[in-house]
């Protein structure tokens, strides 16, 4: 059995991963052989080829590419009427627990230079909550909102999955029922060097990478997540990224729009800063909704603009999605496509009225990432590249958009959905996502009538922070507030939970 590997793996041109077994204990060896056993040589092989050797990019086809169409704030010209339709969709179905929350968890964080998992890092300006925390007071606050418990599935990495775990244990689950709080591992993927050898990391083992966060979806269903939706009855998915503690993880409207338009996965938008933005672009293609990366379009079509002079392709994506269990069942190969009971039978005005059932399995495509992999030379000795020496392969969540079928977008306050920490310092760093999470209080507080002194860019000078258990947007804060028969004092430090 293990020769038989190691055979294929010289018949694939790859025996050089064993180059050092004579070298290895017994059980260096069993880890050895368990890696190489996860690797899928042809895709491999396939990759390389198609990716790296043939210099050709996964890179989007710009052809008969348009905006995409999004459902606009109630307070940019959205009609109120629909919003509030979408509310009350949204909070049935959170009322008869049909959603879970979804967090992608996996990724290195390597910008970020943290020692430990991402959602482990403290991130809130005065209890010095993590990531992690927060989510879980907005996913129990949204629970207690709407009589039912929410389930919570977090995908992590190999290298991180045992951490989380053990934080999760040391923190109590931050009060959580522990029986809907599900980690699961994403899968890897060899990196391979400029002529498709896959890389060594130590003599022993491979150099294996989480396969992005568009492997998400077949972990779900590798993992057994989606068979735990379905016995708890849960069909939709609220997806969002560990970085971002900003984000509405659990929001009625998005919910309902999903639901009533009968889309497959939905995306959030928040209209581009600039042109130079470095966000995705919402486009449609061929009638079907995709995100064009902004290295994939050209500048001066990201520099195009319409009539009023805002950009033609300002949609940028915030990486939050609402995705149908059975999409993500589809889109991992683990069944054929369905039949939308509900969808509308002709185009609904700003939608994309589409229903073509998929009954063919579709696969996501694989990026390539050219990094500095740490490897070993052929003597063994560890090798530390100062430029890039190899290829990662990653699959990316936003390419399974143009699968689905009546996939919807819906606009979105930056302000109150969006502040990721990318960075150790500079923009997207803890500290720009600790001013935005001042600045939400600063207005929350304004909504229910009490204001305190902000500069110009609406920063107050205190630092208050608020539990997502006293409130999480600004109706749920005010409600808060006001039932608060002696009101605290604004001053700096006050909490509010
Ligand atoms: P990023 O694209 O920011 O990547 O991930 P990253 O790995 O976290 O950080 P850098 O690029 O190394 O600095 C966006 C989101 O997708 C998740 C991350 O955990 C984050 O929530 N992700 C990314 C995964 O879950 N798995 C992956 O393989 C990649």
């Amino acid at each position: 059995m293990n020769q038989n590997l190691i055979e294929q793996f010289k018949s694939a041109g790859q025996g050089h991963v064993f180059a050092f077994w004579e070298q290895l204990t017994a059980a260096e060896r069993t880890a050895l052989l368990a890696q190489a056993g996860e690797v899928d040589l042809a895709e491999t092989a396939r990759l390389f080829q198609s990716l790296v050797a043939s210099k050709a990019s996964a890179g989007s086809s710009l052809d008969g590419l348009l905006p995409a169409p999004y459902e606009q704030l109630p307070e940019k010209g959205g009609d109120a009427a629909s919003w509030a339709q979408a509310r009350a969709a949204g909070e049935a179905a959170l009322r008869t627990g049909r959603v879970a929350a979804f967090t992608v968890a996996g990724g290195q964080g390597t910008r970020l230079g943290y020692d430990g998992p991402k959602g482990t890092f403290v991130i809130t300006p005065i209890k010095g909550k993590s990531l992690f925390q927060v989510f879980a007071e907005k996913i129990a606050a949204a629970g207690r909102r709407y009589g039912r418990p929410i389930h919570w599935f977090i995908m992590t990495s190999h290298a991180n999955h045992e951490q989380t775990e053990t934080f999760f244990v040391e923190q109590n689950y931050f009060g959580l029922d522990r029986a809907r709080v599900h980690f699961f591992r994403q899968g890897r993927m060899p990196a391979v060097d400029f002529n498709g050898k896959i890389l060594l990391e130590t003599k022993s083992s491979l150099a294996l990478s989480p396969d992005g966060h568009g492997g998400s979806l077949r972990a779900l269903h590798r993992s057994g997540a989606l068979d735990i939706m379905q016995r708890e009855g849960v069909d939709v998915l609220s997806y969002f990224q560990v970085d971002n503690p900003l984000v509405r993880c659990i929001d009625p409207e998005f919910i309902g729009f999903h639901l009533l338009r009968g889309s497959e996965m939905s995306s959030k938008m928040v209209p581009k800063v600039g042109p130079e933005e470095k966000v995705g672009h919402f486009c449609l293609q061929q009638g079907r909704v995709c995100v064009v990366e902004y290295s994939d379009m050209p500048v001066a079509m990201q520099q195009l603009t319409n009539a009023d002079g805002s950009l033609k392709f300002g949609s940028g994506s915030i990486a939050i999605h609402v995705i149908d269990r059975e999409f993500a069942r589809r889109m991992a190969g683990g069944g054929v496509g369905r039949v939308i009971p509900n969808a509308p039978k002709t185009p609904e005005p700003g939608g994309l009225g589409i229903i073509r059932p998929t009954t063919e399995v579709p696969a996501l495509p694989f990026h390539r990432a050219d990094k500095k992999i740490p490897t070993v030379d052929a003597s063994g000795a560890p090798v530390k590249p100062e430029k890039p020496n190899g290829v990662k392969f990653e699959l990316f969540v936003f390419d399974a958009l143009p699968f689905a079928n009546n996939s919807i977008v819906i606009e979105t306050a930056r302000a109150d959905d969006f502040s990721p920490v990318k960075n150790a310092t500079g923009v997207d760093s803890a500290q720009t996502c600790r001013d935005d999470q001042l600045r939400q209080i600063a207005r929350w507080l304004k909504a229910a009538g009490t204001t305190v002194p902000v500069d110009a860019t609406g920063l107050p000078a205190l630092r208050i922070e608020v539990s997502p258990l006293f409130g999480y947007d600004a109706a749920s804060f005010t409600e808060a507030w006001n039932r608060q028969a002696i009101k605290p004092e604004i001053k700096d430090g006050l909490y509010l939970e």
